[in-house]
């Protein structure tokens, strides 16, 4: 099995982020130099996926722009003989072709990737969240492309989480057959600390395969009100076609303001230039009690 596509939703409201998400989509919002959609481009076709699809809404046309070419901007950059600028710019806008489809009502993520059916008709195919972040030498969704093409099944990624954090995240059981890759068989949403079957916490990144699509047809909403992805993985798992694999890097969801701050000062504490003086800023801010 070969995987092409990366579909990314980005459809959704975001409303931990408001007011910051008020007109700007979440997925725009910057971590350091660049807006986070960016990264999770950079990582796809990092990973050799070729196609990237947006599933998107009529108020996020920026993020499509963003990867497009802004020739007024170029022109100023040319004029002023900025050209390092210049060349980010213009490799942004050639980085990739983006397929986009349209989320017409915010029904939850399993719905937004039941927008990509037709587009994935009968691949198998990559999700990454637009607001999850994944660094680090060779990860994010490379380590699981791996894994689903060895096994020929869906793959969920997932990380350690501290037991008292359990109830914030959808919880996977399931056997280890390899180091760090276990046979799905259960996929809890949000458990109590004392009724989660482990802490291996699922992540936004996911091979799945267009069976998947049937189980979403007929999803009822759960968690929320919203059709949920966690729901329909159950159904794959219940075919013994889930397996998960056990993430190396550091993960941030951005959509949480500690998350998204965190992923902002690790970034630019692995920028050469800026690292020495922003240890010092924070040094003179700390301890920050007023
Ligand atoms: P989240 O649940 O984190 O995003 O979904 P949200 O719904 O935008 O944010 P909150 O919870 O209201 O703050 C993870 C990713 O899935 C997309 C979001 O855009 C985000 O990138 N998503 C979510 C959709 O595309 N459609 C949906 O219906 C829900």
């Amino acid at each position: 099995m070969q995987v092409r596509k990366a579909v990314i939703p980005v459809a959704g409201w975001g409303t931990r982020s408001l007011p910051a998400t008020k007109n700007i989509p979440k997925e725009m919002l910057p971590i350091f130099r660049k807006p986070i959609v960016q990264y999770i481009v950079e990582e796809a076709i990092g990973a050799g996926l070729s196609d990237v699809v947006f599933v998107t809404n009529q108020n996020k046309k920026i993020i499509e722009d963003h990867f497009d070419r802004n020739f007024l901007l170029e022109q100023v950059l040319e004029r002023g003989s900025k050209t390092e600028l210049l060349k980010e710019v213009r490799e942004v806008a050639e980085m990739v072709d983006i397929i986009s489809v349209r989320q017409k009502r915010q029904l939850g993520l399993g719905h937004a990737v039941l927008c990509a059916k037709e587009v994935c008709k009968n691949e198998p195919f990559a999700v990454m969240l637009g607001d999850d972040l994944m660094f680090g030498k060779n990860s994010g969704i490379s380590e699981l492309l791996e894994a689903a093409e060895t096994e020929g099944k869906a793959a969920v990624g997932v990380i350690e989480v501290p037991e008292d954090r359990v109830h914030r995240y959808g919880i996977i059981s399931g056997e280890e057959f390899a180091p760090g890759v276990y046979h799905v068989d259960k996929l809890v949403e949000k458990p109590k600390k004392e009724d989660a079957p482990s802490n291996l916490a699922i992540t936004g990144r996911y091979v799945l395969l267009p069976q998947i699509f049937d189980i979403l047809e007929t999803q009822e909403a759960g968690v929320g009100g919203e059709i949920q992805l966690t729901d329909a993985l159950q159904g794959l798992a219940d075919q013994g076609k889930l397996i998960a694999v056990k993430m190396q890097g550091q993960r941030f969801d951005a959509g949480d303001w500690v998350e998204y701050l965190t992923a902002n000062i690790y970034f630019a504490l692995h920028d050469e230039e800026l690292h020495d003086d922003l240890v010092k800023r924070i040094q003179e801010i700390l301890p920050c009690k007023d």
